[in-house]
């Protein structure tokens, strides 16, 4: 996909990729890189996007096409849009107060957003502010009492889906932020580099390191009292990573969380029959956004067989380099109910805040309407495998 990446700075944004442009311009470069990236060579990252792009619709004309329904029913909810904002960890380092800026331009959408329990916005703030209350996403953590602890505040905030990740027994490796120093051990020029690239954002550091509360990650300021920066939960969070868990610990999460229950991470036909013998009502085909591991399939190669594995018993959702509402089409075509975007929001609030996310979400919905137009369809939710070219 072209994008205005030669354009001056005064470009008015068109599409997601103009968004990916303007934060760049915005972000220091260790923050652009953080969301940015992917894991060790990011092939799977690249083929998120290349794979969905190599799809085609097949163009059906002459059909009555005059009403045209974009809604989907996705876990008990009905949203304007098949879309949902994925969980993006930190996202309140990107503009000030971000995730309350995202779930409010989601609220006006008509479409969830999911709080990460590594936001910067605890879910309670989140919450207050919208009348929607996000969906949460949780990790499996070593410490199960915190785990409890956070399901029973997003429920008492008022979240109905909980998102469990399930594809991070550990962290792949990012080759960016090693460059960046902002993993490992990195030497003192490297961190001296790092505080340079900040220094170099004054806008950044008055709007959003200085511009109000301070950066600690809402979800976990119980976990590690006294906290004033992300880097204080580093260890903490490193830690909470568990290897060893199982279907098993799903069963338990299953038990302590009274509303719809969706695992996230899912690339595999027989762990998505898993997880529906446990019980979840969702599964999210995801490689975590090219995030974890490389060289596994792009979720648009592994959607069709998983939605024909598990579809008639759970919801099947999917994400992944969704960057049009022509994407989102054809994800839904391959199988899902509904797509989370990552990135695209992230750089959408980076380079303009709550208006920039809405605006991306409009320029979708736009796209997924001359979508069922042009493949002579009228209802999304009936959207299959015969709108795609074979
Ligand atoms: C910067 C960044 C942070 C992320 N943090 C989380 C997270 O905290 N929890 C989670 O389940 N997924 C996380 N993800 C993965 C996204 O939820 C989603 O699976 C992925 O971004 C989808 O791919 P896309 O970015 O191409 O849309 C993150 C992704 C990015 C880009």
């Amino acid at each position: 996909m072209r994008y205005a990446a030669d354009r001056p700075l005064g470009v008015a944004p068109a599409t997601v990729l103009d968004y990916r442009e303007l934060a760049r311009r915005r972000l220091p470069r260790q923050l652009f890189d953080y969301v940015d990236g992917g894991a060790y060579e990011e092939a799977t990252m690249r083929a998120n996007v290349a794979d969905l792009e190599a799809v085609l619709l097949r163009q059906v004309v002459m059909r009555d096409v005059s009403a045209r329904d974009p809604s989907v029913e996705v876990l008990g909810q009905r949203l304007a849009l098949p879309i949902v904002l994925g969980p993006v960890g930190l996202a309140g380092m990107l503009a000030p107060r971000a995730e309350v800026q995202v779930a409010r331009a989601a609220e006006a959408a008509g479409v969830p957003f999911v709080e990460s329990t590594v936001s910067i916005c605890p879910v309670e703030e989140v919450a207050e502010a919208t009348g929607a209350p996000p969906w949460f996403q949780l990790y499996v953590m070593r410490d199960r009492g915190y785990a409890e602890d956070l399901m029973a505040r997003a429920a008492a905030a008022g979240s109905r889906v909980l998102v469990l990740t399930i594809d991070l027994a550990v962290v792949g490796a990012r080759h960016r932020d090693t460059r960046n120093a902002v993993v490992g051990s990195p030497g003192r020029w490297a961190r001296l580099r790092r505080g340079l690239d900040l220094v170099a954002h004054p806008r950044w550091i008055a709007t959003v390191a200085l511009g109000g509360r301070p950066l600690t990650f809402g979800n976990l300021e119980k976990a590690v009292p006294g906290a004033r920066s992300p880097a204080d939960f580093k260890d903490w969070v490193d830690a909470q990573f568990d290897p060893s868990v199982t279907w098993e610990d799903v069963a338990w999460i299953r038990d302590n969380w009274e509303g719809r229950l969706v695992v996230k991470g899912v690339l595999d036909p027989d762990d998505a029959r898993r997880a529906a013998d446990a019980g979840v009502d969702g599964v999210v085909v995801s490689n975590h956004g090219g995030r974890q591991l490389d060289a596994v399939p792009s979720t648009a190669r592994a959607l069709p067989e998983i939605a024909d594995a598990v579809g008639d018993r759970v919801e099947v959702l999917a994400d992944g380099g969704v960057r049009t509402g022509l994407d989102v089409v054809k994800m839904v075509a391959l199988g899902a109910r509904a797509v989370l975007i990552g990135r695209p929001w992230a750089w959408a609030v980076a380079a303009r805040g709550e208006a920039g996310v809405r605006h991306v979400l409009a320029v979708m919905g736009a796209d997924i309407d001359t979508a069922l137009a042009l493949t002579g369809q009228t209802s999304l939710a009936a959207v299959d495998r015969t709108a795609l070219w074979r």
